[in-house]
């Protein structure tokens, strides 16, 4: 066997192993997957957006008018009218006067990230921030302070700890795994008083919360506090990219200094396009962000209804966790079977010993679909859920090092 034939088979056996499954037709409520119809609850087409009618005819019309590549990076072909116009209607939504695309929110946060932060400086990250900031701490060579999640006191003697190297707070808005809602308000005064920038990651916010689904910077009334807001195309909004909205200096700042922006083709045409297509109806149908609303509260009553507690943050993304990783996957497969698709999170996404199930509720579920699905989940997964939480309890009285506080190997100041 040859070293990487090992290597997956490590994988395998640790009960980490990862394959793609095929899903037939769009990210719709329902889905076909390998010819099996399924209720899809782990997509982030929160509003319904990515197969929407007039998102896909936008696509489609831009790509007859523009063509399907950008053909280079924007700073070497040009930037195309689209782009531009997209950044306007972007900048306008998030409340900024200015805004840079990017080719994904993989990219914007590890282009953002190095660019604000340099060798020599402090980075200030919540230990569950997404990957692709993880990734954009280490780009930047800077050194990280990994504070507890949302805990302030922690972040505020880094702070201290700082003397004027703290050049960056950064944060998820909404939680990826978790879904909860990061405190914005506190981390703009720390920021204040320790006279370092903050950059708010609010791919799971925008579209899904705030005034007209502006996000969870709007929520909390703070578009001119925060230095840069990064938001996904692909999620709510249906598409594909992403952008960072910021004031107009730091908008010219980071297409002179982002790396992957200089060095990476821009989107494709029928992607900013289709983006548009979605803004737009984002701003004609509100009803489809109190729909979400909605129906995350019938997903979070109905789990609490049959057992299982998701904490008390009420967005869309629904953590139901199970713990060891081989356990999570046995329950989502169980759900599979049933006709429920809820991906099982495990290691490195989520800390070891809180692998889950992810719930993603869309405005498109309908009530029953929702009621129906927290039976069979609660049903499944209380059992582990109740064992976990035993688990947990036991761990914080021991004095132990609590496994699940250590994401993907960074703690304390790295
Ligand atoms: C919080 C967060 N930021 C960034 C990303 C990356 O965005 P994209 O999928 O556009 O690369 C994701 C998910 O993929 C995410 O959950």
């Amino acid at each position: 066997m040859n070293e990487i034939e090992d290597r997956l088979e490590e994988l395998r056996r640790s009960g980490l192993y990862r394959k793609l499954r095929m899903v037939s037709g769009p990210q719709g409520p329902r889905v076909l997957l390998n010819g099996k119809p399924v209720l899809l609850l782990c997509s982030n087409n929160y509003l319904g957006l990515a197969d929407h009618p007039r998102v896909r005819q936008s696509a489609a019309d831009a790509a007859m008018r523009w063509g399907v590549g950008a053909g280079a990076s924007r700073l070497v072909s040009g930037n195309m009218t689209v782009h531009r116009r997209l950044e306007e209607m972007l900048a306008d939504f998030k409340g900024t006067e200015g805004c840079v695309l990017f080719g994904s929110g993989y990219l914007a946060n590890t282009g953002v990230v190095s660019s604000l932060a340099r060798e020599g400086d402090l980075v200030f990250s919540d230990e569950l921030n997404h990957a692709s900031i993880v990734d954009g701490c280490r780009l930047s060579r800077a050194e990280t302070f990994v504070y507890r999640h949302k805990d302030m006191d922690h972040l505020e003697w880094g702070l201290a700890q700082a003397k004027g190297r703290g050049a960056l707070i950064v944060t998820d808005g909404v939680f990826s795994m978790d879904g909860d809602v990061a405190p914005l308000e506190d981390i703009v005064e720390l920021a204040g008083a320790y006279d370092t920038r903050v950059m708010v990651d609010d791919a799971h916010g925008t579209g899904c919360m705030g005034p007209d689904g502006r996000g969870s910077v709007a929520a909390a009334g703070l578009e001119q506090e925060v230095d840069v807001i990064v938001g996904t195309l692909g999620k709510a909004l249906g598409s594909y990219g992403a952008f960072a909205c910021c004031d107009r200096t730091m908008a010219k700042y980071l297409v002179n200094t982002a790396r992957s922006l200089i060095f990476s083709t821009a989107l494709p045409p029928p992607a900013v396009a289709g983006a548009m297509a979605a803004l737009e109806l984002l701003n004609e149908e509100p009803r489809r962000v109190e729909r979400l609303a909605r129906n995350s509260r019938v997903m979070r009553e109905q789990l609490a209804e049959n057992g299982v507690v998701t904490g008390d943050d009420q967005t869309q993304i629904v953590p139901v966790i199970i713990g060891a990783a081989a356990d999570a996957m046995s329950v989502c497969e169980e759900l599979l079977a049933q006709g429920v698709f809820a991906q099982a999170i495990r290691p490195p996404t989520v800390a070891e010993g809180s692998s889950r199930l992810r719930i993603a509720v869309m405005s498109s579920h309908t009530k029953s679909e929702l009621t129906d699905a927290a039976r069979l989940i609660g049903r499944l997964a209380k059992p582990f859920a109740a064992q976990h939480q035993v688990e947990r309890a036991r761990v914080l009285a021991s004095g132990e090092p609590d496994r699940s506080r250590i994401y993907d190997g960074l703690s304390e100041a790295a």
